[in-house]
C-alpha cells in the first residue's frame, strides 16, 4: 500500500495546495485525480505566492513526477497560461509533468454552455467558476466528450465539430443570451492545443500501477472539497466530479486497497464560495472579520469567500465517507482575537436534535447548534513549536480532535510553508 490521499473536507479552498507542497519531499509521483481549472490551489515560499488550477502542487520539488490523471478536465487554454507563468522557475516539464490519455479537454463551447446554463437560472444559479466543468463532465458521462489521446488520432477535427455543432443548437435552447466570438476562441484553442502536445500524454493507470510495484511513493491531490462532491455534497449545489475518496480510484486508476492514509484537511471555521446552503454561515462582524484577516478571496474567482463558524455535524460527515486517518487543520491563526470561538456540534430540526448530516439543510430546515470555547489573543504565525501554543488553542484542537475521533497531524498557521506544525 502505497498510494496516500489529501482532499478537502469542507466546501473548497482549505489550504491543499498548501500542504501537497510541503508534503512532496515525502513522495516520488503528485497525482490530481477529479476536478480541473475551476480549482484555485495557492502555495507560498521564498516571499511569492502561486496559484495553480490544473497543475499538481508538486511541481515546484526538484524531481517529483507531478501526473494529471484521467478523472481531470482540461482546458488547454487555461493549462498553457499556468505554463507560462512557470517558466521563471525553469521546469523541466516533458520531464516533471505527465498527462493522462484519458482526461476530458474543456472546450470553449463547453465554457459558453456553462455560462448559458447559470445566466438561465437566475437566482438558483449554482455560482459556477464558468470554467466549462460540468458540460465537459455531461459530455464524459453523457459518452460523447474528447480526452487527451483523441487528439493525436486524424479524425479528431471532425469530432470537434460534430460536438460544437451540437453544443450550439443546445445555447439556443438557453434564454439568458450569451456575447461570444467563437473563431477568436477557437484560433486560442487550438494554439494552445500544439502547446498542450509538447507534454507527454501517459497510460497513467499503468504508470501507477508500475511505480506501485516498484515501491514508489504517490500522493494523491484532491480539487474541491467532500461537500462539493457530485454525489455527497450539497446538491445541486455542487461540482460535476467526484471529489470524496472514492474520486481517487476513478480519476487515477487504482485499486481501494493501494491507498494508505487518507489525509482530510480542513479550516478552522469555515467558508464556501458560490450559491448553497451553508448551516454556520456568519452575516455580521465576526463573518467579516474572518474574511478580512483570513483573505477570504477566491483564488480563481477572486469572489468574496462567505465565512462562518466550524461544524462540526459536516465535518464528521466528510471524515466518514472519505475515512479518513489524519487531520490537518488550516488558518489557526485566523481566528485569533476572538474572545470566544463557536464550535457547531448539532443541528435542531423540526424532528428534534441530529447529529448526521440529512438530506436537506436549508435554513428551513436545520438550526446549527453551538457550544463555546474560550478564544486566544496571541498572534500564532510566527509560531514554530506545539509547546509555543497558547493553552486556549490548544483546548480548542483537542476538542476538534476528541468530537472528530481522528488525530490532527498537522497544525498550519499562515500561508507560507514554513508556517507549518507537525504534531
Ligand atoms: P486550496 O484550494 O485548498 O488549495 O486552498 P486555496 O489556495 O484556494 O485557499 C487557501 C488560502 O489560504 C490561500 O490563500 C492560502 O495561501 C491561505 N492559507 C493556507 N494555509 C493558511 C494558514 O494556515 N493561515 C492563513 N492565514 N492562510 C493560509
Ligand atoms: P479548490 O480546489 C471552492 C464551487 C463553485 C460553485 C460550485 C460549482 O480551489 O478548493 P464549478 O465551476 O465546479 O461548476 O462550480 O463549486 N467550486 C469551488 N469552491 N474551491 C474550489 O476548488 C472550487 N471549485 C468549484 O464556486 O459554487
Ligand atoms: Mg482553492
Amino acid at each position: 500500500m502505497s498510494i496516500d490521499l489529501l482532499l478537502g473536507l469542507q466546501w473548497g479552498d482549505e489550504g491543499k495546495g498548501k500542504i501537497v507542497d510541503v508534503l512532496t519531499k515525502n513522495y516520488d509521483i503528485i497525482a490530481r485525480f477529479q476536478g480541473g481549472p475551476n480549482a484555485g490551489h495557492t502555495l507560498k515560499f521564498d516571499g511569492f505566492s502561486h496559484v495553480l488550477h490544473t497543475i499538481p502542487s508538486g511541481i515546484f520539488h526538484p524531481t517529483a513526477l507531478n501526473l494529471i490523471g484521467n478523472g481531470v478536465v482540461i482546458d488547454p487554454v487555461i493549462f498553457q497560461s499556468e505554463i507560462e507563468k512557470l517558466i521563471p522557475f525553469k521546469i523541466d516539464f516533458p520531464k516533471k509533468l505527465f498527462i493522462s490519455k484519458k482526461a476530458h479537454l474543456i472546450l470553449p463551447t463547453h465554457r459558453l454552455l456553462d455560462a448559458a446554463s447559470e445566466a438561465s437560472k437566475g437566482k438558483a444559479k449554482i455560482g459556477s467558476t464558468l470554467k466549462g466543468i460540468g458540460p465537459t463532465y455531461m459530455d464524459k458521462t453523457g459518452r460523447n466528450g474528447i480526452r487527451v489521446g483523441d487528439i493525436l488520432l486524424p479524425d479528431w477535427k471532425k469530432r470537434y465539430e460534430n460536438l460544437k455543432t451540437k453544443h450550439l443548437k443546445m445555447l439556443e435552447y438557453y434564454q439568458g443570451k450569451i456575447e461570444f466570438d467563437l473563431p477568436v476562441l477557437e484560433e486560442v484553442f487550438f494554439n494552445a492545443i500544439e502547446e498542450l502536445k509538447k507534454l507527454p500524454f501517459v497510460d497513467s493507470e499503468n504508470l501507477l500501477h508500475n511505480a506501485i510495484k516498484d515501491g514508489k511513493k504517490v500522493l494523491a491531490e484532491g480539487a474541491q472539497g467532500s461537500l462539493l462532491d457530485i454525489d455527497f455534497g450539497t446538491y445541486p449545489f455542487v461540482t460535476s466530479s467526484t471529489t470524496t475518496a472514492a474520486g481517487a480510484c476513478t480519476g487515477l486508476g487504482i485499486a481501494p486497497n493501494s491507498i494508505r492514509e487518507v489525509f482530510g484537511i480542513f479550516k478552522a471555521y469555515a467558508t464556501r464560495v458560490g450559491s448553497g446552503p451553508f448551516p454556520t454561515e456568519l452575516f455580521d462582524a465576526d463573518g467579516e472579520r474572518m474574511g478580512k484577516i483570513g483573505m477570504e478571496f477566491g483564488a480563481t474567482t477572486g469572489r468574496a469567500r462567505r465565512c462562518g463558524w466550524i461544524d462540526l455535524v459536516a465535518l464528521k460527515y466528510a471524515i466518514h465517507i472519505n475515512g479518513v486517518t489524519q487531520l490537518m487543520m488550516m488558518k489557526g491563526d485566523v481566528l485569533s482575537g476572538f474572545k470566544t470561538i463557536k464550535i457547531c456540534t448539532s443541528y435542531k430540526t423540526k424532528e428534534g436534535s441530529i447529529e448526521h448530516l440529512p438530506f436537506n439543510i436549508e435554513p428551513e430546515h436545520v438550526t446549527p447548534m453551538y457550544i463555546e470555547l474560550p478564544g486566544w489573543k496571541e498572534d500564532l504565525t510566527k509560531l514554530t513549536s506545539e509547546e509555543q501554543f497558547p493553552k486556549e488553542f490548544n483546548n480548542y484542537i483537542a476538542y476538534l480532535e476528541k468530537e472528530l475521533e481522528t488525530p490532527i497531524k498537522i497544525v498550519s498557521l499562515g500561508p507560507d510553508r514554513k508556517q507549518t506544525i507537525f504534531r
